[in-house]
């Protein structure tokens, strides 16, 4: 990522942005199984509720464009997982391919150690190579392929499920 690029925390004011980035996903790729766009009103919600829980939502903020963001998400409401999180990731598609994805998932994970979070996981379409190979490049392992979880533009996607264990080291 370029000197001119930073990570931080996103603002009300990015919310457009990481809507737009997301929904070109879902108008074009399996990578998200949402199959409408979400909408202003969903993603403010979507917002407020990371933020009121302390949850990390970053951008990657490229000369004041928004090139990227990533969040992390409450596993299950049940007590036990209050230490497990969900990782999503979206890279605008003009800006993919250029380390933008690596400093937000490093980022996001440091976060994660910060709050003291003891696994993150991501559940990727398996058929998304740039995104497994990301993954598994930041420490995460693969923990399961579960067959045909969802259906999108003519095809069934398998579901590859990765974990990165905070309690081990490495990035
Ligand atoms: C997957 C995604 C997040 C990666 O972000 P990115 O900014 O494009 O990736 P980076 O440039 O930071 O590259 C990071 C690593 O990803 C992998 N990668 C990136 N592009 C790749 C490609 N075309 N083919 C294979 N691996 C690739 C590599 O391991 C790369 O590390 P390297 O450069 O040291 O080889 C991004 O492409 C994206 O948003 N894709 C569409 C949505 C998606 O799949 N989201 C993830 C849902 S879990």
């Amino acid at each position: 990522m370029g000197h001119h690029s930073s990570i931080r925390p996103a603002t009300t004011a990015d919310l457009p942005a990481i809507n737009a980035i997301y929904n070109f996903y879902v108008d074009t790729s399996p990578a998200t199984f949402d199959l409408t766009h979400t909408t202003p009103g969903w993603r403010a919600e979507w917002y407020a509720e990371r933020t009121g829980r302390g949850l990390p939502v970053l951008v990657a903020d490229t000369t004041g464009e928004v090139a990227g963001w990533v969040c992390l998400s409450p596993w299950s409401p049940k007590a036990a997982y209050a230490r497990t999180v969900d990782e999503s990731i979206y890279i605008a598609d003009a800006f993919r391919g250029r380390g933008v994805g690596r400093a937000l998932s490093s980022a996001v994970l440091a976060e994660a150690r910060r709050l003291d979070f003891h696994v993150v996981m991501a559940g990727v379409t398996a058929c998304q190579e740039p995104s497994l190979a990301l993954h598994r490049s930041l420490g995460f392992v693969e923990a399961g392929r579960y067959a045909h979880m969802g259906c999108k533009l003519g095809a069934w996607h398998d579901v590859v499920w990765l974990q990165r264990h905070l309690w081990q080291s490495g990035d």
